[in-house]
């Protein structure tokens, strides 16, 4: 069920959204290509992961610079800016950075031959460098920091979060799960063979059973040094700092890119960012849709395919290997393949998801590259324990699964957390 509907302002244009959805999402209803530009080429910047993690959504919200378009929901009255452009992130005159640099520009030696010179690029390039420009209004006041002590911890949302949530919560044991998007479920939001209706009831079922869920907060750090521990959580309102006798790590992967040339182009996006449009806001965001993909990833490639497809999209299957470049400046508009040219105006990256291993390594627990990820994944023994006491994992942070296996591995190594 979506949200009522609002108007929000994107680039001094009115533009209808859900009450409910990202900001992100409703920019791509609208049609918005180009978000932002890249710090020093000014090259087009825009979505990739749409779930926070890959900074390409940056955008001024309300007079504050530099929030993630797909972390903000979407509110009546809301004003969005591109940023880091003149006069627009859709027409950038700074783009010429990168027609006149086309070999590169080393910043460090720029116009150094001659101190007037190196004096005037010095002001030149204090002007355009840096982030976004400073917020409208300064902050008033520090947040509220909280207390939070339970019996066990979850972090991480998503089908493996949830499942381990509901098994600990229904044996009695005060939980908390912490998760970073706008809404519980995870991978399940983002798959056509899940789908919201599953994210919904498998966040209601760990509530149910007596879970307390934390969203858009984000787990910033853990301090091993601080009375035996403590998690600190970044919420909207307020600063959690969570004490817990046990903890389950459950952040899943982060959705990556492959390696091919010019997969840094708007238009090229996660698929599990593809899917997610599709499958939590109902959005097609392309009509020939072309899907890069690795053998691991085949099967959730052929059910975003399938979705896709079943939505009105015509769909392209390559496989990385066969790939030889993305063409489009400011949006895609083809993929060059050892078979030929494909026309496109998406392309999706089914990559494997790289592990979110950082906070557990901060608590201690071991951890071991996976080469065919190219990312930490934590070791469990057969229970799901880490090396570090009280501490367990489960998901696709221990190596990927998919949404259906996190889930079932959630469900056991919460029972086992329960039976501890
Ligand atoms: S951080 Fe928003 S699209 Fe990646």
């Amino acid at each position: 069920m979506r949200g009522e509907a609002v108007e929000v302002r994107i680039a001094d244009t009115s533009v209808r959204a859900f009450a409910d959805e990202s900001i992100a999402a409703a920019l791509v209803a609208s049609g918005a290509h180009v978000l932002s530009r890249s710090l020093k080429y000014h090259r087009p910047r825009t979505f990739f992961c749409l779930e926070g993690h890959c900074s390409g959504c940056l955008v001024r919200i309300g007079g504050v610079p530099n929030l993630r378009a797909c972390q903000a929901p979407c509110l009546a009255g809301t004003e969005v800016m591109g940023q880091n452009a003149f006069p627009s992130a859709e027409v950038d005159l700074l783009g010429a950075v990168d027609f006149v640099f086309s070999r590169g520009l080393d910043h460090h030696t720029l116009m150094t031959g001659s101190s007037m010179l190196n004096r005037l690029a010095n002001k030149v390039v204090r002007q355009l460098s840096g982030l976004g420009k400073l917020p409208d209004v300064a902050a008033s006041q520090h947040p509220e920091v909280q207390r939070y002590d339970v019996d066990v911890c979850v972090i991480g949302g998503g089908p493996a979060g949830l499942e381990a949530a509901n098994q600990v919560a229904r044996a009695g044991r005060s939980t908390v799960v912490v998760d970073d998007q706008l809404r519980p479920g995870g991978s399940l939001r983002t798959d056509p063979r899940a789908g919201r209706a599953l994210a919904e009831a498998t966040w209601r079922a760990a509530t149910s059973a007596g879970a307390a869920v934390l969203s858009r907060s984000t787990a910033i750090g853990f301090f091993p040094e601080d009375d035996g521990g403590v998690l600190a959580v970044a919420a909207p309102d307020r600063l959690y700092r969570i004490y817990a006798k046990q903890w389950i790590w459950a952040t899943g992967g982060y959705a990556a890119n492959l390696p091919f040339p010019d997969n840094d182009r708007p238009g090229v996006i996660a698929a599990r960012a593809v899917g997610r449009l599709l499958v939590d806001h109902g959005i097609l965001a392309g009509d020939r849709v072309c899907v890069i993909e690795v053998p691991r990833m085949v099967d959730a490639a052929s059910a975003l395919a399938a979705g896709l497809v079943e939505a009105g999209a015509e769909v392209h299957r390559v496989a990385l290997d066969r790939v030889e470049g993305v063409r489009g400046r400011s949006w895609t508009s083809a993929v060059d393949t050892a078979d030929g040219k494909y026309d496109c105006d998406l392309v999706a990256v089914a990559a494997i998801p790289a592990p979110a291993s950082e906070g557990a390594r901060q608590q201690g627990c071991q951890v071991v590259l996976d080469p065919t990820v190219g990312g930490f994944k934590i070791v469990v023994d057969d229970l799901g324990r880490t090396s570090t006491p009280n501490v367990w994992a489960c998901g696709d942070v221990c190596g990927y699964l998919g949404p259906a296996a996190s889930a079932a591995d959630g469900a056991r190594v919460g029972a086992n957390v329960a039976a501890s």
